[in-house]
């Protein structure tokens, strides 16, 4: 990429060179560069509860071993044997106390310690010749976890998540904690699409301008109480931290007739009032917003929304999480869970996974209107007139940089970061602005440990 500061400079003024959507060297950029030192969600705590349950995970190429030790803490070790480099574990997920490297037979404890070579002995000399007691399959750099979300860097002074995450934790608390127990996954349902992983993140931070085009058939059926998917422009998008989201506008009323409009029970409503700060209880019962969907950066969404699941009037909320996994530059591996709180009645469970699949499941009715989008962008993005043309990513914004309507004040939007009412592009250039940030710092030499075959890990 020559003129790469001219780019990234495009990019901040929300005119976005189209081929980022799709070239091979820009993918090698966010491999390097970001998907290096970023926070990457791998997993729920909630997929395992119990010590020995693992689950299978990846950045980019790197498969991790998410598992709980019998001392119940959480880690995520380098799928990757130490003998030959062999996938350590090939199931998705499960539960062991131990993992057998099918190629040769060392096995490892659910923490990563080596326990067994076959013949060691014979082969290495005993204890004496190789230790194996100081051997550990090679744990993430980094691991953090919020409200159970667990997280990984592969930067090793990465700076806590908590810092990391900023503002945006206060609408996290929406989708993640809506009761003392949290929340419970289920899946995830796994499938891949021919599209640059971005474009599924910046349409889920801020992109409410599509939903009246894209997803008319939706409306039109009924699937919404709201009989236009033009009231989209009535909610407002908030960046805060790094992610950001977007809101619908709920109709007049107290908290707890808002939460029951969008088909919350009453016993979940009593438990969001114990565990949401005021500020959060007022975004909702005050200003009347209620979050929809949502990203953090880089590649981690959210989604909440309430369709009728049954033919009645009733509508019933779910929530999903998903990641946008990057395989190259034109194909993307969505990872996509449904999530509800725990303490949630099991009827409202069902129902909720009911709406989660018709919506944004791998089948979902939002889903197939929105991939065939991000498809067709992404095969065109690949040719060579994209590299002349710069995409229009400035809704919101005036010539002169001025936004088109000013931000909500603080008496009308009770969250942290910045509002705006109506359609725009903010949180999309706010996502691809932190794109920029870390493509255009280069990649220290990373630290790399090689184990010796003595056992000392050397540090290059
Ligand atoms: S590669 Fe794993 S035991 Fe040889
Ligand atoms: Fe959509």
């Amino acid at each position: 990429m020559d003129d790469q500061s001219h780019l990234l400079e495009e990019v901040r003024r929300g005119m976005i060179p189209a081929h980022i959507y799709n070239d091979e060297e820009v993918f090698r950029l966010e491999r390097e560069r970001l998907f290096s030192r970023a926070w990457v969600f791998v997993g729920h705590e909630s997929e395992i509860p119990q010590p020995g349950d693992y689950v299978v995970r990846r950045v980019l190429e790197d498969s991790f071993i998410v598992a709980r030790g019998e001392d119940h803490q959480v880690r995520a070790l380098f799928n990757m044997c130490l003998h030959r480099g062999m996938q350590v574990c090939r199931a998705e997920m499960g539960h062991a106390s131990h993992f057998r490297c099918p190629y040769h037979g060392w096995s490892y404890r659910n923490d990563g310690r080596l326990v067994g070579l076959p013949f060691h002995k014979e082969a290495y000399g005993g204890e004496a010749g190789f230790r194996r007691k100081s051997q550990t399959l090679l744990p993430a750099p980094a691991l953090d976890t919020y409200n159970g979300l667990i997280f990984v860097s592969m930067d090793p002074d990465a700076p806590p998540l908590r810092d990391y995450l900023g503002d945006f934790a206060f609408y996290l608390d929406y989708y993640t904690r809506q009761s003392p127990s949290g929340i419970e996954l289920r899946g995830p349902q796994r499938w891949r699409v021919k599209a640059n992983w971005k474009i599924g993140a910046e349409n889920f931070a801020g992109d409410m301008y599509h939903t009246p085009q894209t997803h008319t058939s939706v409306v039109e059926i009924g699937l919404f109480r709201e009989p236009k998917a033009e009231k989209r422009k009535d909610g407002c998008t908030y960046w805060a931290g790094n992610g950001g989201g977007t809101t619908y506008k709920l109709p007049p009323g107290t908290l707890e007739e808002r939460l029951r409009y969008v088909g919350y029970p009453d016993v979940m409503i009593e438990r969001m009032k114990q565990v949401w700060s005021p500020e959060q209880l007022d975004l909702v019962g005050h200003d009347g917003f209620m979050v929809s969907a949502a990203s953090v950066f880089p590649n981690l969404s959210f989604v909440h929304n309430w369709p009728r699941v049954e033919d009645s009037d009733d509508v019933l909320p779910f929530i999903s999480i998903r990641t946008w996994q990057p395989v190259g530059p034109d194909e993307t591996e969505v990872l996509s869970w449904f999530a509800v709180d725990a303490e949630a009645p099991e009827e409202y469970k069902a129902l909720s996974y009911k709406a989660y699949l018709m919506c944004f499941g791998s089948t979902g009715m939002f889903e197939q209107d929105d991939v065939e989008n991000w498809v067709s962008l992404t095969s065109t993005a690949g040719g060579s007139m994209a590299r002349r043309l710069l995409l229009n990513s400035r809704m919101g914004l005036l010539e002169d940089d001025a936004t088109v309507v000013p931000p909500l004040p603080p008496e009308r939007f009770s969250g942290p970061g910045e509002a705006y009412v109506g359609y725009g592009e903010y949180n999309q250039r706010h996502l691809l602005r932190r794109w920029a940030d870390y493509l255009e710092r280069p990649a220290e030499s990373a630290e790399r440990i090689h184990v010796g075959r003595g056992g000392k890990a050397v540090t290059a």
